[in-house]
């Protein structure tokens, strides 16, 4: 597995697999490696022939610069992951090396952005398009991965690449739960013992709502069983949720007549966590 810090070295490698034909994918992470990573990891080795994984904890996508810090970092441990599951190369910069002196450069989906998540979040989305926008344009994969968890990440992708005509397919990947239900984050290790318990509640909602439109509930009655399932756990303080469609990301109201994607967020102490599922009636 080779690994490069410098994005001549990125280029260098992943030129040197599409030389031989070989189709590349990437997925990009910020590291602290779990096995929701991976599950993207597996996908994007059954899915092209050469593997790049980039770790880059990005400055811009975070709001609170304590919670940047916090941001795990293990290297050593990540790096060993990826190498056990047979990446082929692995890019690791400096910030310094992704946002050169004097940056000026972003990319926005500029309705999307600021919509659900994104309200929670202000400027986060803007951060996480421009960072991929600069990964894409330096691996110059064919393929990449990303997590159905981060469900409006996806869509902000997806729209980017689209609206900028990157020459990349964008695949999506079900999210990887603990036993108890609990989407596999790399912020669930920061969740003091009693949220750690009480965080399953999130997944717990999702399912409650997913029943409720197998049995013909409006995006109304979605809504309040999803706000009741949080308000019966004392811990979680709902932060976000929103039921909309899949395609426009409209908010949906009345029966269901097709998917809806459920977006829902909570804090559990000063942790964010996030859940987003799509539901079928
Ligand atoms: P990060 O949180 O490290 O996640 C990297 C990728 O792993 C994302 O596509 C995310 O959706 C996916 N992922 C995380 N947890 C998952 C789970 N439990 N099951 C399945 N997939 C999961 O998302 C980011 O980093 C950043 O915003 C990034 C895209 C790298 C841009 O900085």
């Amino acid at each position: 597995m080779e690994i490069c810090r410098t994005i001549t070295a990125c280029r260098a490698a992943a030129a040197g697999f599409r030389a031989t034909g070989a189709r590349v994918g990437l997925v990009t992470t910020m590291g602290a490696l779990h096995a929701g990573h991976m599950a993207l990891i597996e996908a994007a080795k059954a899915g092209s022939d050469r593997v790049v994984a980039t770790i880059f904890v990005n400055p811009t996508q975070f709001g609170d610069p304590a919670d940047l810090d916090a941001y795990p970092r293990r290297e050593a441990d990540d790096l060993a992951k990826l190498k056990a599951a047979g990446v082929d190369a692995v890019f690791i910069p400096e910030a310094s090396e992704i946002y050169p002196e004097g940056d000026e450069t972003i990319v926005e989906t500029t309705r999307l952005a600021g919509l659900y998540h994104g309200a929670v979040r202000p400027g986060h989305f803007r951060g996480v398009a421009t960072v991929v926008a600069r990964l894409f344009n330096i691996v110059q994969a064919d393929a990449a991965w990303f997590g159905e968890k981060d469900y409006q990440q996806l869509a902000v992708i997806r729209r980017m690449v689209r609206d900028l005509h990157f020459p990349i397919e964008i695949n999506g990947v079900p999210t990887v739960r603990e036993p108890d239900g609990l989407a596999l984050s790399s912020r669930n290790a920061r969740l003091a013992p009693e949220d750690r318990a009480a965080a399953p509640v999130l997944h717990r909602a999702l399912l409650a709502a997913d029943a409720a439109a197998k049995q013909g509930a409006t995006a109304e009655a979605l809504d309040r069983i999803i706000r009741d399932t949080l308000a019966a756990e004392p811990r979680a303080v709902l932060a976000g949720l929103d039921i909309v469609e899949p395609e426009g990301f409209a908010r949906a109201t009345g029966p269901l007549t097709g998917p809806v994607a459920i977006m829902l967020s909570a804090t559990f102490g000063d942790i964010l966590l996030l859940d987003q599922k799509e539901i079928r009636p």
